[in-house]
């Protein structure tokens, strides 16, 4: 195949603690709590595509309409980037809005914990745009900085693409330590692209988490599915439900898991066995909604200012330009 050549894919060497451990650690805790990147099985993954096209949430909608009609801008504003690095890139279809306008050759760093669609995406890719080359790494985005350090470019040549607002998934701290490891890989002149949900009203951020059609309750729920299907789980799915809401203290949606009775389920994998109480609940995800200080804020701590700022015509997510 032509594209061989062009399409290299590396692996974590110590992703650390894996699901089981996580989930271990995760069903044994006080506050009972499982990490959000472990939506991302391949089913997860469907469902979170599936997601995006649903008509209340906008997010997705939203970034698309942004990079679409900006995209000759923000491209120009990554100067002349050589080497394309994506925090969790998934299926990459705002990506190509910008690979569409980057002239020349290009190296492209998609960096995804799913390795099925890293191969897909990077295959794709490679068809697409013949002057690219991929290198895929199939890395948790946090220890992605470790990686691109290895991938010596000059300066100004490299953009850091984090889309899609998944930095909602962290807290403030994980946050800015994120943005402290790029800093330290990144020279002068580098860029990141940053994609931000904003703050905005309830009556329109709760019902993008609490879909009609149940979407969002099945990507929730198939965590559960998850540890029965790799851990020897027996959860039964009917016993729990999706709950989502938001925190506006916090600024942030927070997803759950609530079991509907008392009930103790069996994790055969992981000899353990996890007790609930009736609307007792698991943690799955924050998904945090910013302002300009908040990002401010978290990335000026780790030695970035921003530069531009582009957002779509409701005003109601941002493309953040840091230097
Ligand atoms: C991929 C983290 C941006 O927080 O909106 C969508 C994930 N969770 N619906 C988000 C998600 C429930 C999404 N991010």
């Amino acid at each position: 195949m032509a594209e061989t050549g062009r399409f290299t894919l590396r692996r974590s060497p110590d992703e650390g603690p894996g699901f089981a451990e996580d989930i271990r650690a995760g069903l044994t805790a006080v506050r009972k709590v499982i990490p959000p990147r472990y939506f991302y099985d391949e089913l997860g993954s469907a469902l979170f595509d599936a997601i995006c096209r649903l008509p209340e949430y906008y997010v997705t909608r939203a970034e698309n309409e942004l990079l679409g009609g900006y995209r000759r801008e923000i491209a120009a504003a990554l100067g002349g980037v050589r080497r394309l690095v994506e925090l969790g890139s998934g299926s990459a279809r705002k990506t190509r809005l910008l690979l569409d306008e980057l002239a020349g050759p290009l190296e492209y760093v998609p960096v995804d914990v799913d390795v099925s669609m890293l191969q897909r995406t990077g295959h794709e890719l490679l068809v697409q745009y013949p002057s690219l080359t991929v290198s895929a790494l199939s890395y948790d985005f946090r220890r992605a900085a470790r990686a691109v350090r290895s991938m010596a470019a000059p300066s100004g040549s490299t953009s850091v693409l984090f889309l899609g607002s998944t930095i909602g998934n962290l807290d403030a701290d994980e946050a800015t330590a994120l943005f402290r490891d790029l800093r330290a890989v990144l020279n002068p002149g580098d860029t990141v692209l940053l994609g931000a949900d904003l703050r905005k009203p309830k009556a329109i951020l709760e019902p993008a988490y609490n879909d009609a059609l149940g979407v969002t309750a099945a990507f929730n729920l198939n965590l559960l599915q998850r540890i029965n299907r790799e851990l020897g789980g027996q959860f039964d799915l009917r016993s729990f439900a999706h709950r989502a809401f938001f925190d506006d203290n916090l600024s942030r949606i927070e997803m759950h898991l609530v079991s509907l009775r008392e009930q103790t389920v069996r994790i055969e994998g992981l000899g353990l066995e996890v007790s609930f109480t009736e609307g007792e609940t698991i943690h799955t995800e924050n998904s945090y909604k910013y302002d300009d200080e908040m990002i401010g804020a978290l990335t000026g701590k780790a030695g970035f200012r921003i530069e531009k700022k582009w957002m779509d015509t409701k005003g109601w997510f941002a493309e953040y330009l840091l230097v």
